[in-house]
């Protein structure tokens, strides 16, 4: 898969891009990315990419020449702008990108981006959560990840995507590991006991405990076996 990232910041991405399984699926060919400077397309000495809001109002918005040049090679592939102006970012939306031979993310800054690229130039406007950030590149990255480890061959146990938080519209049971009695505080007995059914009636029930103490609009949305709320 190819991901491209549309940033004034490109510097943002070179560490991140270059650690754990992003790196790894990188080196394996799975992933591609490729980091493009919006500042390369701006215009005159100072590269501007950016101008004050008509009618008014405070910030900068960035300019729509800059970006429509900056999307131009990637006009055939999936355009995404990451905005808190835009649908929150889930599991179902990641679960479809993953499939997709190429996906391009702009990341929006300031007050925004010119509407006019939204309109004629964007396929879909994500945000991370209902919250404001700087701007969109810690968004790209959220997505960069949770799209690579969806990709075969990426992550080593396939086991640990299917049984993970959100998989099945619940949220992941509780984890514990070595040693069994720690600072006084003990493991779940089932756990320890081999009997496979009952561990996964236990962890089946947390699940359910978990969620609907923590998320309940996760069960009413009618996902996650409504029928064993009983
Ligand atoms: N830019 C600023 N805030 C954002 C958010 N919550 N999601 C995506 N892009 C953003």
């Amino acid at each position: 898969m190819n991901i491209a990232i549309i940033s004034i910041f490109p510097e943002f991405f070179h560490g991140p891009l270059n650690v754990s399984l992003v790196a790894r699926a990188r080196e394996a060919e799975l992933l591609e990315t490729t980091v493009v400077d919006l500042r390369a397309f701006g215009a005159g000495t100072h590269r501007q990419v950016d101008d004050a809001p008509f009618g008014g109002g405070a910030g900068m918005v960035l300019q729509p020449e800059p970006l429509a040049n900056a999307l131009a090679p990637f006009a055939d592939t999936h355009r995404v702008l990451l905005t808190p102006g835009g649908k929150p970012l889930t599991q179902e939306i990641l679960d479809r990108w993953a499939t997709l031979d190429s996906l391009t993310l702009v990341c929006g800054r300031y007050e925004g981006v010119d509407e006019r690229i939204a309109e004629h130039f964007i396929d879909e406007e994500i945000s991370l959560g209902d919250y404001v950030l700087l701007g969109g590149e810690v968004a790209a990255l959220a997505i960069v990840e949770g799209v690579t480890r969806l990709l075969p061959g990426a992550v080593g146990n396939a086991r640990s995507i299917e049984t993970e938080s959100f998989r099945d519209g619940l949220l992941e049971e509780p984890q514990y590991t070595r040693p069994a009695q720690w600072r006084g505080w003990d493991v779940p007995e089932v756990l320890l006991s081999g009997h496979h059914g009952h561990v996964e009636e236990w962890r089946r029930q947390q699940r359910l405990e978990r969620t609907r103490q923590r998320r309940p609009e996760l069960l009413e949305s009618g996902l996650g076996e409504p029928d064993e709320l009983e």
